[in-house]
């Protein structure tokens, strides 16, 4: 069993990857559904939660069900960020888990994000900082460094395990390789391998077939994987490689008819969550990413993205299942 603090999870445990726009609670929601075993709400932005700004304190709407459920908070200055782990920590998630991984220059130009990636001092002040002001396991997400000649994250795990954070996910990439190339594992394997190193190690890059996961726990050694952009429009991915990891063989892929059913959860979450009127519009990009690949779809897209309430979208939901119920996905 792994264990971040007091918090248990599977042997090898799947993980929703925190991601801006998409791992919101609806998302979450099905996701949970489909198997992931932790997740994590998108980056809040320390300047925003310390200000009040909407955006930001809609961020930490965390529900029962999706337990175990981290915060994720960015930010560049060290008082803030500790401030804001104590706020976030109010709304009661089960850890906090702090950004040195995001590369979007909006966060890193502005000295957050993998900016701290070129500052370790301060990352272990900013680090220190959150666990100081929170009761609750404080996790950390990460890169394997700036550039390629600055690929720290050997030290940068051993600093952050000795002033006490529960686990690292790392994403197999530097701050200037932003999604360029294929996610290296090696380092990640390293820093598993170090004997210093007793906090789980999550890996991050790249995984999106259960074959691959499979493949990485085997050469990488990690004590569980990390998935991002898999999982969207494709949530059963944490079942499809538990039951592979498992058994060995596949799951059939998701009839037409389950691919609908979980676009209608994730529309009945959004509702619930925003209310009829947000809670549809909301819903309106995720379509494409349920239905990718569907030859001829336009039409049927043009009018989700159109129908203004949820028993219109339930019918041509209905039409989508039934006139591609031959289709195999
Ligand atoms: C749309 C999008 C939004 C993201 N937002 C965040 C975020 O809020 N916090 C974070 O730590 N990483 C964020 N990431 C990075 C992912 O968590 C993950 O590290 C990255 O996508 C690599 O994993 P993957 O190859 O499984 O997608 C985001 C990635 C994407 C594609």
């Amino acid at each position: 069993m792994v264990k971040i603090g007091n918090i248990e999870l599977s042997d090898f445990p799947l993980l929703l990857a925190p991601m801006e726009d998409v791992s919101d609670p609806p998302f979450r929601a099905v996701c949970k559904e489909n198997g992931a075993d932790l997740m994590y709400t998108e980056f809040v932005s320390s300047e925003g939660l310390i200000r009040d700004a909407a955006k930001s304190v809609q961020k930490l709407d965390i529900f029962e069900y999706e337990r175990p459920v981290g915060i994720q908070l960015f930010g560049s200055d060290v008082e803030t960020m500790g401030s804001c782990a104590e706020i976030a920590s109010r709304v009661n998630p089960d850890l906090i888990d702090i950004n040195y991984g995001c590369p979007v220059k909006n966060v890193a130009c502005r000295g957050a994000g993998a900016a701290l990636l070129q500052d370790i001092p301060k990352m272990v002040k900013m680090t220190e900082s959150v666990i100081k002001s929170t009761h609750l396991p404080v996790t950390v997400k990460t890169r394997l460094g700036w550039d390629d000649n600055t690929k720290n994250i050997q030290d940068v795990a051993e600093r952050l395990q000795d002033i006490g954070i529960k686990a690292l996910s790392i994403h197999g990439r530097t701050r200037v390789q932003m999604y360029k190339g294929a996610a290296d594992w090696s380092l990640i394997a390293k820093v598993k391998e170090n004997p210093r190193i007793t906090i789980p190690i999550f890996g991050n890059g790249d995984i999106d077939t259960p074959e691959k996961a499979l493949e990485y726990k085997n050469t990488y050694g990690v004590d569980g994987i990390m998935i991002g952009r898999a999982t969207i429009g494709n949530p059963w991915i944490f079942n499809e490689i538990k039951h592979y990891l498992k058994t060995g063989e596949k799951l059939p892929p998701p009839t037409m008819e389950q691919r609908v059913d979980v676009c209608r959860r994730h529309l009945e979450f959004s509702i619930r969550w925003k209310g009829p009127v947000a809670g549809v519009f909301e819903m309106r990009r995720h379509y494409t990413n349920y239905f990718k690949g569907l030859e001829h779809f336009k039409p049927y897209r043009m009018r989700l993205v159109e129908a203004p309430t949820f028993d219109e979208l339930d019918s041509i939901l209905k039409e989508i299942s039934n006139d591609y119920s031959e289709m195999v996905c």
